[in-house]
């Protein structure tokens, strides 16, 4: 019942004139990642909506108009103390590793996120209509709508 609702008022929100304000929260700092979620973000911006981005692969040029950036490629510190796929010839024979320990490295990407001052000053100055996140063995970064009371 509660999620035909959320989905309601989604489809009033999209459906509406009104533009919608999307945060999206990308954490896995790997560019063949983040230019797939920047297609998407930069699709919903051509539709007339609000969009804030965190990324760790901010555009270096960009006058897209009502479209945020908010640069993390701090994140990209903790990812490369664990991964280093330029000179790893051995992932194919460790796959089930490399999902656990992608799980364990992003519980260090959330903490950079979710302490990170600027996001949660933009997070609090404004009421966003809706969460985008990746999902990729990040489990910690879902919570993030939860905690501020966004739907996701
Ligand atoms: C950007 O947002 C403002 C305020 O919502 C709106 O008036 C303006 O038309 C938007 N610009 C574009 C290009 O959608």
């Amino acid at each position: 019942m509660k999620a035909r609702h959320v989905f309601l008022k989604l489809i009033i929100c999209f459906t509406s004139s009104n533009a919608a304000r999307i945060l999206g929260l990308f954490p896995i700092p790997s560019f063949s990642h983040q230019i797939v979620y920047r297609g998407l973000m930069k699709g919903l911006n051509s539709r007339g909506h609000d969009v804030t981005v965190v990324t760790s692969d901010p555009m270096t040029v960009s006058n897209l108009e009502n479209y945020t950036q908010i640069d993390m490629s701090e994140l990209y510190v903790p990812w490369k103390k664990v991964f280093n796929f330029a000179g790893s010839k051995d992932y194919d024979t460790h796959q089930k590793k490399f999902v656990s320990t992608i799980t364990e490295v992003s519980e260090n990407l959330c903490e950079i996120i979710y302490n990170n001052k600027h996001l949660q000053k933009i997070v609090l100055e404004h009421s966003f209509d809706l969460v985008i996140v990746e999902w990729l063995a990040s489990p910690c970064i879902y919570a993030y709508s939860y905690f501020y009371q966004l739907h996701l």
